[in-house]
């Protein structure tokens, strides 16, 4: 039957209210309010949402600056991803005032009110902001993404060389590269949501797109073929909610719709 409310154990209850003052009891001037999904496996109890409210001032200016104050100042088992804080790795991607984005670029003079904070969406919890990326990952390595060549080598003058690409070429690439695998897009698309099992999502099919439209790679056909199923590239309904979400401004869904096209092209 289908269960339309969560579960009892799923619903997020009120967790702890800390109120953090200056050392010196002044008054604070930028205080802002964090409110912050929280759920530790071990405890067997259902998840929380703890407010937290502090000067900003006394952090650096991005989101993922903020969640490092309370976890260093506050509340240390405040459990969250980073590494880069610049917007390359990825790993901070989270759910950030509605939006999925990146911790480490979201200004928090971006948001109004109460600034709200859970995992990125419809992901299995490991601990508090922490989603489960294992069954993102396994769809990923199935495109198997890496360069795969019919000649071992390039050869020019009977030296083995570097595999040269023109300049054109190489502009194909552009919009797909920089892509850094927050799977912010994947997490925000409601085809992704229901089939994430057999659908593989924005953020892998741009990655194969990637390999798909790179001239030095031999495999394009076999790339495009293993696509042509019902789920893996077809639940794509054109929703869009991956191209507006995106934290590094890239385009799934016309990358999705670039391999919809070659792959009709390639049964003409
Ligand atoms: S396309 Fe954008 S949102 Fe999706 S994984 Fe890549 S960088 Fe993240
Ligand atoms: S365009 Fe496709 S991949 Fe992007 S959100 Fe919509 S259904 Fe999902
Ligand atoms: S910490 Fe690397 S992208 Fe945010």
């Amino acid at each position: 039957m289908v269960q339309l409310t969560l579960p009892q154990n799923s619903k997020v209850k009120q967790g702890k209210q800390i109120y953090h003052h200056c050392e010196d009891g002044k008054e604070l001037p930028e205080q802002r309010v964090f409110k912050i999904y929280r759920y530790n496996p071990e405890l067997n109890e259902n998840p929380t949402y703890d407010t937290i409210a502090f000067d900003v001032n006394q952090c650096g200016p991005m989101v993922l600056d903020a969640l490092l104050f309370i976890k260093n100042e506050i509340d240390s088992t405040l459990t969250f991803r980073k590494s880069c804080r610049e917007g390359i790795c990825g790993s901070c991607a989270m759910n950030i005032d509605g939006v999925n984005t990146l911790a480490c670029t979201k200004p928090i003079s971006e948001i109004k009110g109460v600034i709200k904070i859970n995992p990125l969406p419809h992901m299995y919890v490991i601990k508090d902001l922490v989603p489960d990326l294992s069954e993102a990952y396994k769809q990923y390595q199935s495109i198997q993404p890496w360069m795969q060549s019919i000649q071992k080598y390039s050869y020019r003058n009977g030296e083995i060389r570097e595999r040269l690409q023109k300049p054109e070429d190489r502009e194909k690439l552009e919009g797909l590269w920089e892509c850094i695998l927050c799977f912010c897009c994947s997490t925000s698309c409601p085809s992704y949501w229901w089939n994430s099992d057999k659908y593989l999502g924005p953020a892998v099919l741009l990655q194969n797109n990637r390999w798909i439209v790179d001239s030095r790679d031999d495999m394009k056909e076999a790339r495009l073929k293993s696509l042509d199923d019902s789920f893996k590239l077809y639940r794509c309904h054109t929703i869009m909610n991956c191209t507006n979400t995106c934290p590094k401004n890239l385009n799934p869904a016309k990358a999705i719709a670039e391999i919809k096209n070659n792959l009709s092209h390639l049964g003409a």
